[in-house]
């Protein structure tokens, strides 16, 4: 998936080359880099032609194995739509290291995933722009710098310095870093690039590099962000979030800068996404509360139910492994992960009915279970109640497992269900009823909250424009 993108920056030149780059996903790929571990011609240099980032640098900065992101909310993350749905997918948040949760980088998975309603539309990749919702929000600390997504379409302007950072190859063709990268590169206007791109750079694309090239983004940092950074009066800074690592005609070429989705011509979309789809906790969504809040915006915070723990260990081909659990009757969806870092154990508590029988399927795209060698394998298991675990499974299968499993009146996890008492039933649909119930009390609190957050800022407003008149 990650090379088939490279192809399409190749169409723009050679569109021969397109069947042998969209040959490449037939090779076992570890996360996109594991073919090219055997390259290095590229040690030496750095993202292309930049430096290692400090640790700290690009806080917002998101690895999304083979592509990168920048968390523009606490919940939501800006990346490229080329990359694919990402829907359950594993995702760092804060990396630095690549695939590590050192350094205080810290897991989380795509709940939602959107992409620009127009992607591709009045170009192969233009609106190049897709937003995923995390599972649980992340404070970044914003101490020593603190990203903003561009808006102004006047910003950046022709020269203006930008930074790109990522932690995609080094060099064209060449080896990927096990570190951040960043460079620095000047904006080209889009006028100048669309002649070294053959008029295929439109508004919603911005264009950086120099005309010698050298310094690049390249394969592998697609997604993630270039942005404009201006030093504070406080000594701290602000990145402005000006576009989305998307294409280029190789790496570092001559005359072929690096070319991006323009943050600021993604402005309804991220906003309509985030705030009214996602119902995201952005600040950015605080002014549209003109929308009448929802009862059912307000999610419920702890299960209500029963929490059925899964745990997940992976091999070393993690993005192979993808499991979901969805009810037995109704078919729907309760949970899907996916996963990047390898050997690792990641536990999970997807909330589950009482008195419901459930399905749990977990698959391995390369056909060898949970084992990368026969003595190297990956396991799972799922319980409640913190009692030992009810299905677990060793990782030795080729493509597929499923348990049925059902979770009685107790939350306790059993085979089949037996038929619940007069009693028992009385009991359930009260406890339904007043689960319900406090879920709407909740909901109303925080609309009335919300309502009076409001018209205090009103207030502020109308004030401030008696002063003013
Ligand atoms: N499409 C590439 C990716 O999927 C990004 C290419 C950026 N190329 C460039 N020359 N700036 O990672």
């Amino acid at each position: 998936m990650k090379y088939s993108f490279s192809s399409i920056a190749v169409t723009l030149v050679v569109s021969t080359l397109i069947s042998v780059v969209q040959a490449a996903p037939s090779l076992r790929i570890a996360d996109g880099d594991k073919s090219i571990q055997g390259d290095s011609v590229a040690l030496g240099l750095r993202i292309v032609g930049g430096d290692q980032s400090a640790q700290g640098d690009f806080p917002y900065f998101v690895e999304m194995g083979g592509c990168g992101g920048t968390l523009i909310a606490p919940d939501t993350v800006l990346f490229a739509a080329h990359c694919d749905d990402y829907t359950g997918r594993q995702v760092i948040v804060g990396a630095y290291e690549k695939k590590t949760v050192d350094h205080g980088a810290v897991i989380r998975y795509c709940d939602e995933w959107a992409k620009h309603s127009d992607y591709g539309i009045g170009g192969q990749v233009n609106n190049d722009f897709a937003l995923c919702k995390l599972d649980e929000p992340v404070f970044v600390d914003e101490s020593h710098v603190k990203l903003v997504w561009n808006e102004d379409s006047t910003v950046p302007a022709t020269d203006d310095d930008l930074i790109v950072m990522g932690m995609g190859r080094l060099a064209e063709g060449g080896n990927t870093p096990n570190f951040l990268h960043d460079v620095t590169v000047p904006v080209v206007s889009n006028e100048d690039c669309n002649s070294m791109y053959s008029n295929q750079i439109t508004g919603q694309m911005l264009c950086a590099g120099f005309p010698e090239g050298k310094k690049d983004s390249c394969q592998g940092d697609s997604g993630g962000p270039i942005v404009k950074r201006e030093l504070q009066d406080d000594g701290t800074f602000v990145d402005f979030h000006v576009g989305v690592v998307s294409f280029g005609d190789g790496c570092a070429r001559e005359n072929k800068p690096g070319v991006y989705a323009r943050t600021s011509a993604a402005s309804l979309f991220i906003r309509e996404t985030a705030c009214n789809e996602f119902n995201s906790i952005a600040s950015f969504c605080d002014e549209d509360s003109s929308k009448p809040i929802q009862i059912t915006d307000v999610v419920p915070v702890s299960c209500d139910e029963v929490e059925l723990d899964v745990s997940v260990t992976t091999d070393a081909y993690p993005s192979e492994t993808r499991w979901l659990i969805y009810d037995k009757k109704t078919k729907i969806n309760i949970m899907e992960r996916q996963y990047y870092l390898p050997k690792h154990q990641n536990d999970h508590t997807v909330c589950v009915k009482k008195h419901r029988c459930y399905i749990f399927d977990i698959t391995d795209s390369y056909g060898d279970g949970l084992c990368y060698q026969p003595d190297e394998c990956g396991s799972y298991l799922l319980r409640t109640l913190g009692e030992d675990p009810f299905v677990t499974g060793d990782g030795d299968f080729e493509t597929e497992e499923t348990a049925k499993f059902c979770v009685d009146f107790h939350g306790k996890m059993v085979n089949r269900l037996t038929k619940l008492t007069p009693k028992q039933k009385r009991k359930l649909k009260k406890q339904r009823r007043a689960i319900s119930k406090r879920a709407k009390k909740a909901a109303l609190k925080a609309a009335r909250k919300q309502a009076r957050k409001q018209a205090t800022k009103n207030e502020k407003e109308d004030a401030n424009n008696d002063i003013s008149e």
